[in-house]
C-alpha cells in the first residue's frame, strides 16, 4: 500500500485527479468505480477543471457507484446520484446513460444487486475504484461486522453512519436506514484502489488499515488484500501513522 501525506486538500485533489487522468489517458474508455461523502468533491472539482481546460476527455468514459441510499428516488437532493450528477457528471461531457448508480427505487433488491454486479462484469471490470472511508471504518457502506458480504447487496446503517451523515439531512431521523452497496469482493476486484481521507475522525480508521493486518471490525482493513492501492490523505488523517 502507498500511503501519501499531503500538506492541503488541493494537493489530494490535485494528486487524486492525476491517478485518473492517468487511467483515462490510456484508456479512452475506462470503468471509473466512483464514491460520494465529502472527501472527494475537490478531486471531481478539479477533474471538472481539467475538462474545461480541455485536458480530459469523458465521452467514452462509463462509471460505476460505490453505493446509494434505499429507499431514495433518483432526483432526491440526498440521493447519491444527485450528488454526482451535481458534483461531476452535470460539468462534464459523460454520457449519463455510462454512469452506473445503485437504483434506490428498485423492487427486487436481491435481482438488482446481481444485476449491478453482471453490469460491472460487462463492463470489463473497475479500472480505478475511488473510496472514501467511515470514522469506524466503513467503505461504501459495509460497515464493521462479524461476517462482511462479498458482493453488492442491501445493508443496515450503523448508528454512528446514521449520525455521521445526517449533517446532510434536515434532521437525523430523515436519513434512511438501509443502502444497496459495492461488497468487499466487488471492491477488491477494481485493478487500482485510491482511497481519500482527511480529518481527525478518521485518523483511527487510517492507522488500522495501515497497521496492515484484517479484520472486519474495520472493513477498509481489508484492503490489504490488494496489491495496488493508494491511500491520499492530510496530516490530521495521518496522526495515527508512525513518522
Ligand atoms: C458515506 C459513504 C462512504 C463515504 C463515507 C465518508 O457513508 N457511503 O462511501 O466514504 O460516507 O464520507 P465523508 O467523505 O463525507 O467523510
Amino acid at each position: 500500500m502507498r500511503v501519501i501525506v499531503c500538506d492541503s486538500h488541493e494537493e489530494i485533489a490535485r494528486l487524486g485527479a492525476d491517478m485518473i487522468e492517468e487511467i483515462m489517458k490510456s484508456k479512452k474508455d475506462a470503468v471509473l468505480g466512483l464514491a460520494t461523502g465529502s472527501t472527494p468533491v475537490n478531486m471531481y472539482s478539479e477533474l471538472i477543471r481539467r475538462y474545461e481546460a480541455g485536458e480530459l476527455d469523458f465521452s467514452c468514459v462509463r462509471s460505476v457507484n460505490l453505493d446509494e441510499y434505499y429507499p431514495i428516488a433518483p432526483d432526491n437532493d440526498q440521493s447519491y446520484r444527485y450528488f454526482m450528477n451535481k458534483n461531476l457528471f452535470d460539468h462534464v461531457n459523460i454520457d449519463k446513460a455510462n454512469t452506473y448508480v445503485p437504483d434506490g427505487l428498485c423492487e427486487d433488491t436481491d435481482a438488482f444487486c446481481a444485476s449491478y454486479e453482471a453490469k460491472i462484469a460487462e463492463l470489463g471490470g473497475i479500472d480505478i475504484q475511488v473510496l472514501g472511508i467511515g470514522g469506524n471504518g466503513h467503505i461504501a457502506f459495509n460497515e464493521p461486522a462479524e461476517a462482511l458480504e462479498p458482493l453488492t447487496h442491501l445493508t443496515d446503517l450503523t448508528p454512528e453512519t446514521i449520525a455521521a451523515n445526517s449533517r446532510f439531512f434536515e434532521s437525523e431521523a430523515d436519513v434512511p436506514r438501509r443502502a444497496l452497496t459495492m461488497g468487499m469482493g466487488s471492491i477488491l476486484n477494481a485493478r487500482k484502489i485510491l482511497l481519500l481521507a482527511t480529518g481527525a475522525a478518521k485518523a483511527d480508521a487510517i492507522a488500522t488499515l495501515c497497521a496492515g493486518k484484517l479484520t472486519t471490525s474495520c472493513p477498509a482493513s481489508l484492503l490489504n488484500l490488494h496489491d495496488d492501492v493508494t491511500v491520499i490523505c492530510d496530516r490530521a488523517a495521518a496522526a495515527g501513522l508512525q513518522a
